[in-house]
């Protein structure tokens, strides 16, 4: 793509573990868009190697920070600010996990203990990352901070268990959060709501085939590839989208908006005439 949209922006970029990571396309597409940024996931993400490439391919520098430690952010949103060479104009958080569901634990039997460390890592974290900024002064005026959710938060998805909980929390934050970021520097805040996807996250989620495939169904444009959601965030970092705030956007190819489809009438009805 010849445009520079983010030309002269510098960023962020939390999430990219392989690249089928949602993050990772987002990172490929800033980059032909002309930004600067870092990157970082979690200590023990960096040990399966896969971000070396991406960050080769983006010349960009490579910062571990687990989400949950303001010790870690601290350190990754002063490191950025340096070496990008001054405030930071977007941030991706795009990080989810719940050892419940990793771990098979029925909704109805979940472990607290692991309650709290989904909501930490998958909602709290967002928190964080904004707190830790906030206190630093590190976002420019009109930056644009997007985290990536999912319509369990507003449905039940009955296989999604507590990561329900915690995309409704991120989704909350995300609105108040922009309220205060808006009023001080006036820095944006959104939730991007994405169709499944074939991630290692989205993967992990029991019987992800027959819900990406209800999805496709249900979808009149079908479900929105990553590479698609990579499209969207790229035009959520830029000027273009600068009056947009508080918002929980919804990139599913029309799924939220759809009570059944044809394709699911047509399936439903040759079940029941067989
Ligand atoms: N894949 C889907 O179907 C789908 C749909 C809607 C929303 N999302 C959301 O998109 C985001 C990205 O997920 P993905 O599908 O690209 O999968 P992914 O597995 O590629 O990305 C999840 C990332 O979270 C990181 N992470 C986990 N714990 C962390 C911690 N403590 N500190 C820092 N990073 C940590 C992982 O290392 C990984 O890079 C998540 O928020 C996910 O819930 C995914």
């Amino acid at each position: 793509m010849a445009q520079q949209l983010l030309k002269g922006k510098r960023g962020i970029i939390f999430g990219a573990l392989d690249e089928s990571s949602i993050a990772w396309k987002v990172a490929e597409k800033c980059f032909e868009q002309g930004a600067t940024f870092t990157l970082t996931n979690a200590p023990i993400a960096m040990r399966m190697g896969a971000i070396n490439q991406l960050a080769e391919k983006c010349n960009a520098e490579i910062i571990p920070a687990d989400a949950t430690s303001i010790e870690d952010l601290e350190k990754l949103i002063s490191r950025s600010v340096e070496v990008l060479g001054g405030k930071i104009d977007f941030i991706l958080h795009s990080i989810g996990m719940s050892p419940n569901v990793r771990k098979n634990r029925a909704y109805t039997d979940l472990s607290y203990e692991f309650l709290m460390k989904t909501l930490d890592v998958s909602a709290v974290s967002f928190h964080k990352v904004l707190q830790t900024a906030y206190k630093q002064d590190a976002i420019s005026e009109w930056g644009s901070v997007l985290g990536l959710t999912y319509i369990a938060a507003q449905r039940t998805f009955p296989s999604y268990s507590d990561m329900a909980e915690a995309k409704a929390t991120l989704e909350s934050i995300g609105r108040s959060f922009g309220y205060h970021y808006g009023k001080h520097r006036k820095v944006r805040v959104n939730t991007i709501s994405q169709s499944p996807t074939w991630t290692t996250a989205g993967s992990g989620v029991k019987g992800f085939d027959a819900f990406f495939n209800y999805a496709d169904k249900l979808s009149p444009l079908g479900n929105a590839s990553a590479d698609a959601c990579a499209d969207y965030c790229v035009f959520m970092f830029s000027d273009l989208s600068r009056m947009i705030t508080m918002q929980n956007l919804y990139h599913d190819g029309g799924f939220s908006s759809v009570g059944v489809s044809q394709e699911i009438m047509d399936m439903l009805m040759g079940d029941s005439e067989a």
